[in-house]
């Protein structure tokens, strides 16, 4: 039987970090074993909200699929690619604005939010509404079973399975499968300061982070405000540095809690220990990535390939749809 088809993106808007490797990389490298895989760099996506500042968005793409790489991603059996060179995104980006009711974009919770949150940059653009429109046009230009996500893209899938039961309805076809959500059963990561990891808060471990600095942000993090001294028992559950261990290294973890409930380590030893083991992890994809960035050809040959294949498919679909509008 063939293999199920998923779909993701990632906006290349800075450095990737351990909230990436937790949230998806590791959760996408697992899924290359199951099902047919198409990654995609979602540079329109980006510029949605950093059309001011277009400047770095070539190196930031580079940059994310060395660590897509490094992570694990492989390109003999992915399909990696950037979503600017497929200009079937747009064009169905297009043809979905058509029939996507005002409302639902209006009432979407992540445009509320964003609108509300991010008050460094003007959101309040026709093409920011609609940001979901282009994601559904993404996952449907490949007819994806499954979209592997966070939480907080869940109502964009929503809006999706709507957009596609109404186009089937009126074209009276079957042209498009609603895609499933795949959520990664990964605890959500907070940053180093215990707010959510943030690039504008600038609190988190980026993939490609030297060992000093690691070193140096882990031992700065916040832990248990209730332990004082080394003789107080911590509580680990609220500690911070705790819930790294229980994210990163579930074999460590045990130990990790035991000690600091018992009051068995101190907080700066007890850092020490996991920046040890970061650096542990994260040495192989650290290596990989030096060896990537010494290779530019051969990064170029890997999206070269992954735009035809993508291209190939995304062809397939908007054919089918022109033909169904009579276009
Ligand atoms: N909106 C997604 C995010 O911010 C990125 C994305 C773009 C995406 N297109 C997609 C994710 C299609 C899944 C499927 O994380
Ligand atoms: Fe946190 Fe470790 Fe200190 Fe316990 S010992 S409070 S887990 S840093």
């Amino acid at each position: 039987m063939a293999k199920k088809r998923i779909f993701s993106g990632m906006r290349p808007t800075g450095k990737l970090h351990l909230g990436h490797l937790v949230g998806a990389l590791s959760n996408w490298a697992k899924l290359q074993d199951e099902y047919e895989c198409f990654f995609m760099v979602a540079d329109w996506h980006a510029l949605m909200s950093e059309y001011e500042n277009p400047a770095d968005l070539k190196a930031h793409i580079l940059d994310n699929v060395i660590d897509w790489l490094a992570c694990g991603i492989n390109p003999e059996r992915s399909v990696i690619f950037i979503q600017s060179e497929i200009p079937e995104h747009l064009e169905l980006y297009f043809i979905l604005s058509l029939i996507t009711p005002l409302g639902l974009l209006e009432r979407c919770p992540t445009y509320k939010e964003q609108l509300r949150q991010i008050d460094n940059r003007d959101l309040s653009t026709y093409a920011f509404l609609g940001y979901p429109v282009l994601q559904a046009a993404d996952i449907l230009l490949y007819k994806a079973d499954s979209v592997p996500v966070g939480e907080d893209q869940l109502p964009h899938l929503e809006l999706t399975r709507q957009i596609v039961r109404k186009f089937n309805h009126l074209y009276k076809t079957e042209c498009f499968p609603e895609p499933k959500a795949l959520l990664a059963q990964t605890t959500r990561l907070l940053g180093l300061d215990g707010r959510k990891m943030s690039k504008s808060y600038n609190n988190y471990i980026a993939l490609s982070d030297t060992s000093e600095i690691i070193r140096k942000k882990v031992q700065g993090m916040f832990t248990d405000p209730e332990r004082i001294r080394v003789a107080d028992r911590g509580h680990p559950d609220k500690c911070n540095v705790f819930s790294y261990y229980a994210a990163f290294f579930p074999q460590a973890k045990q130990h990790a809690h035991e000690r600091c409930a018992k009051a068995m380590i101190g907080c700066t030893d007890c850092k020490k220990e996991l920046a040890a083991l970061l650096l542990d992890l994260l040495a192989p994809i650290q290596e990989k990535r030096q060896a990537l960035q010494k290779d530019k050809n051969y990064l170029q040959e890997i999206l070269s390939a992954g735009r035809q294949k993508a291209s190939l498919a995304a062809g397939k679909t908007i054919s089918q749809v022109k033909k169904l509008l009579n276009v």
